[in-house]
């Protein structure tokens, strides 16, 4: 039986972070995956193929609507979607070869196979060549999760599908219809939008994007309105089919919807059945995540879980936070987290950013703020993109002036939004942001005016 110091089931953000940050640290590390391309969802078949169409489609979007502003004629614009969807299969395969040669440099033992755990420090891997027991001091899970769906919609893998399925689309469809206005909805129901399909979501609630900022969700749903995407909001999905050569989607109360496609996007659940926990007794929530500690630990001595599997944010970036913490648990005594630092981000364009919290959550906590405001159409960097939509929201405590939650619409908000990850992990004030520098004419002047507007100070509006 071959023994390592640490196996980690699951290569994804989560799984391969922890190996190599173990690695790094002088662990002798393994890591198995099911899957050959590593990377997990994530690299395969979440976020960077999902921002791969979402850049294609923006720009052939531009190219037939927004260049001519800029005085550039291109005359009719024409769509290659097979060449589209081949531009993002290379880049995916680039970043999961990418991960393979980084476990390879970091020496890190990979295994190609499916893990179970049959004992105490002991699991098996089976493999194309067979079952293989391995034993290891510590063992990781970072098993991700998968697409939710509802009762009442079969998945047929082909045209009622999950986000799987919406990445890889042979044709455009004529009748999109998105069950769930969450990141996953909005962003690939964008990505068809703006290919040329005829658009419809459908939301439980009566707003987009639950969690997000209620002003902000509000601003973008106008502009994805404005767009061409139609919203119906408190729309109860309560089945979908496919009926010959088309699908129906039945809401509570009212007509059903016939469409192509079907997008089903209502949340994921965590990959945490068949990978024998009960064996060690690893207990789950009533949710079927893996129960952890604050440091990672699950019921059982020497197992640990991060990522989706323990629940919290589905992000990459926060399962990868969580994997360095928990190794460094391991090895050190000490790693933490400030989950309140977490950002998020929906890349729809505008973009939405957020860190920190949300104005209707301060108000719930009774916390007294002051809220700085700055729009994108103020900020001479934006004009000149001729992206002028949204705005920086800065909510700083009315006492301390400790920024407290930062919230942004606008053009490359995902990228904006790092200075105020910064600031709330630090404790900065909104006076510190308005003292800093920023460059002109970027957008960044629009944080620092945000921050001014905290006290009133503003220059530009
Ligand atoms: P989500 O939880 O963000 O949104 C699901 C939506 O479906 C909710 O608005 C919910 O109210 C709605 N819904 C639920 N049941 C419904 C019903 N019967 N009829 C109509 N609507 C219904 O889930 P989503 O978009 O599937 O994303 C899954 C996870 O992946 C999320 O945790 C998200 O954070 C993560 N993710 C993050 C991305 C990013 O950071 N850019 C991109 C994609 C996913």
């Amino acid at each position: 039986m071959k023994t390592h110091d640490l196996i980690v089931i699951g290569a994804g953000p989560g799984g391969y972070t922890a190996a190599i940050r173990a690695a790094q640290l002088g662990l002798d590390v393994a890591c198995i995956d099911k899957e050959p391309l590593l990377g997990g969802t994530c690299l395969r078949i979440g976020c960077i193929p999902s921002k791969a169409l979402l850049e294609s489609s923006e720009l052939y979007r531009e190219a037939g609507k927004s260049f001519a502003q800029h005085g550039i004629e291109l005359g009719e614009v024409g769509l290659d979607l097979a060449k589209m969807l081949s531009r993002k299969e290379r880049i995916v395969k680039a970043l999961t070869m990418g991960v393979a040669s980084l476990l390879k440099k970091n020496k890190i033992t990979s295994y190609t196979g499916t893990a179970r755990l049959v004992g105490d420090k002991r699991l098996t891997v089976t493999t194309a060549e067979g079952d293989e027991e391995l034993s290891a001091a510590h063992i990781l899970i970072a098993t991700g999760s998968r697409p939710a769906t509802l009762p009442g919609v079969e998945l047929d893998g082909d045209r009622i599908g999950t986000s799987t399925e919406t990445l890889s689309y042979g044709e455009v469809p004529p009748r999109l219809v998105v069950i769930g206005a969450g990141y996953i909805g909005l962003e690939l129901g964008t990505v068809w939008q703006r290919l040329g399909s005829e658009v419809t979501v459908l939301e439980y609630l009566d707003r987009i994007l639950p969690g997000t900022d209620g002003e902000i969700a509000g601003e973008a749903q106008k502009l994805f309105k404005k767009q061409g995407l139609n919203f119906r909001l408190g729309s109860q999905v309560s089945g979908a089919r496919v009926a010959g050569d088309h699908c129906v989607v039945e809401c509570v109360g009212v007509d059903p919807i016939e469409c192509d496609r079907v997008l089903v996007a209502v949340g994921r659940k965590p990959n945490s059945h068949g990978l024998g926990l009960e064996t060690v007794g690893v207990k789950l929530n009533d949710k079927d995540f893996i129960s952890v500690d604050e440091q990672f630990k699950t019921s059982s001595p020497g197992v640990y879980a991060v990522g989706d599997v323990i629940g919290g944010a589905m992000l990459a970036h926060k399962a990868e936070d969580e994997a360095v913490a928990c190794i460094e648990q391991i090895v050190n005594g000490t790693g933490d987290i400030d989950y309140n630092a977490i950002p998020s981000v929906a890349y729809t364009n505008p973009e939405i950013a957020a860190v920190g919290k949300t104005e209707e959550s301060l108000q719930a906590a009774g916390i007294e703020f002051r809220k700085g405001v700055f729009p994108f159409r103020a900020n001479g960097r934006a004009r000149a993109l001729a992206q002028m939509d949204g705005f920086v929201k800065i909510l700083a405590d009315a006492a301390t002036d400790r920024l407290l939650g930062v919230h942004i619409l606008g053009p490359r908000a995902g990228d904006l939004i790092a200075e105020a990850v910064l600031a709330i992990k630090h404790g900065l004030t909104a006076t510190d942001i308005a003292h800093c520098s920023h460059a002109h004419p970027t957008l960044s002047e629009t944080f620092r005016e945000a921050a001014l507007a905290v006290h009133d100070r503003a220059i530009h509006i």
